[in-house]
């Protein structure tokens, strides 16, 4: 993506689905001067996602959507996303998957975050899985979204090692903390080709 004469930053939207940790730290990097992005709208399909506390810490535009009719909300989103005048979307812990005809509309716009060494373990329980194959290493990768489940171009990923204690609650932790730097650099580096 090219860009940037340094004046004025990509308008992004953040969605979520839980607690928001990727989102607080997308916020804090966008708030630097680095940051090719600013946040302008907080996307949610849970109404008691823990993270929409930002949106009210950092005054933040945010709006909820049910999925249970996908293909609706998936339309009102677009209308929200086309009026803020969206111009990049960062999935960060967004539980729901976006249709194909939503992905065409923001093509080659969209990442999200993955707490796996993608193409290992897309999907869900990835924590688990990795342990019960006795992984010596396993990580976080930020990439682009294709209508295909977490397949999309690889942007970054960081290697986390696996103890032999490590649970997934554990590991789940450990990598967390490594998604929260993994995201901005992963940024920075897309729009800095
Ligand atoms: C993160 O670990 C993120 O990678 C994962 O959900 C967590 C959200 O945490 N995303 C997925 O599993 C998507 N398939 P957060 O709400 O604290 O950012």
């Amino acid at each position: 993506m090219v860009l940037s004469t340094g004046l004025s930053k990509f308008k992004a939207a953040v969605f979520i689905s839980g607690t928001g940790s990727n989102l607080k730290s997308l916020i804090r990097f966008s708030k630097t001067k680095k940051s090719p992005i600013s946040i302008s709208l907080i996307v949610t399909n849970n109404s008691k996602a823990k993270g929409l506390d930002f949106a009210n810490t950092y005054k933040i535009k945010k709006k909820i959507y049910n999925f249970k009719k996908k293909k609706l909300a998936e339309k009102k989103i677009l209308l929200e996303l086309k009026k803020n005048k969206i111009q990049i979307i960062c999935l960060a812990g967004f539980m729901k998957i976006l249709s194909k005809s939503f992905i065409n509309n923001f093509k080659g716009k969209i990442l999200n975050i993955h707490p796996s060494l993608l193409p290992k373990y897309k999907g869900l329980n990835t924590h688990q899985r990795a342990l019960d194959k006795k992984e010596k290493y396993s990580g976080c990768t930020v990439h682009y979204v294709t209508s295909k489940l977490d397949s999309g171009k690889i942007i970054l990923q960081t290697q986390v090692k696996i103890d032999k204690k490590d649970t997934p609650k554990s590991l789940a932790k450990k990598i967390l903390k490594q998604e929260h730097k993994l995201y901005p650099k992963a940024l920075l580096k897309i729009f800095s080709l």
